[in-house]
């Protein structure tokens, strides 16, 4: 399973990766936004920082929602590190668009995915992976894990090449359920990755064999 972190703040990615368990970022448009940043070039410049940071993909997302518009977008997108992968909502011009990409080899994350069927039209056009929101829709109280569960048997069914992101994840119960469903990728936030670390029995098993060790007069 490839862990990917979602944010746009260099320290967290950072932080991640130097944990050497990160396999790459997600950001969205919200994300980059936090961060503060304005402005084309500045925002090209803090895709280029955050491939700087890590050694997987880095999924960049386009805010047209035209067909020309996204590939224009897209295009600059990916031609600024061959780490990114161009980000495209789930509306008929971003499969379109997707189609159109795969098609060029440039690598796509389909975004914006709620549905079975919407994620059965991404792996169509061809779509290097594939983001259902889980945290999204336990929000709206409807079953997130139940979509990934959907969304990987009907990938299986017919051997689809597009790897499950499971994205919009909270916490470490969605990584590990998501783990268990067989999601390929799990993004998240660092404190989901590092929520992973924690067990009080380690802590205090620990404790305890230092405790112990003390006899060995070193
Ligand atoms: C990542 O690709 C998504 O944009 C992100 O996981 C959405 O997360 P949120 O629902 O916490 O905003």
């Amino acid at each position: 399973m490839k862990f990917f972190i979602d944010t746009a703040n260099l320290d967290q990615i950072k932080e991640a990766q130097a944990l050497g368990v990160l396999d790459g970022v997600t950001t969205n448009p919200s994300l980059m936004a936090k961060e503060g940043i304005t402005g084309k070039a500045n925002i090209l410049k803090h895709y280029e920082a955050i491939c700087d940071c890590v050694d997987g993909d880095v999924s960049a997302e386009v805010i047209s929602t035209n067909f020309d518009g996204m590939i224009k977008e897209g295009e600059e997108l990916a031609a600024l590190n061959p780490q990114i992968v161009v980000k495209l909502p789930m509306i008929a011009d971003g499969v379109k668009a997707c189609k159109y990409f795969s098609d060029k080899g440039i690598r796509t994350n389909v975004t914006l995915v709620f549905s079975a069927g919407q994620a059965l039209l991404a792996a169509k056009a061809g779509a290097t992976y594939v983001s259902p929101f889980l945290g999204r829709l336990d929000d709206i109280s409807t079953d997130g894990l139940n979509l990934i569960a959907e969304i990987r048997q009907i990938y299986d069914n017919y051997d689809f090449d597009t790897q499950i992101l499971a994205a919009s994840i909270r916490h470490t119960m969605h990584v590990i359920n998501c783990a268990k469903i067989g999601s390929d990728v799990m993004t998240g936030p660092l404190s989901s990755i590092e929520g992973l670390l924690k067990h009080p029995l380690t802590d205090s098993g620990l404790a305890k064999f230092l405790e112990d060790a003390k006899s060995f007069d070193l």
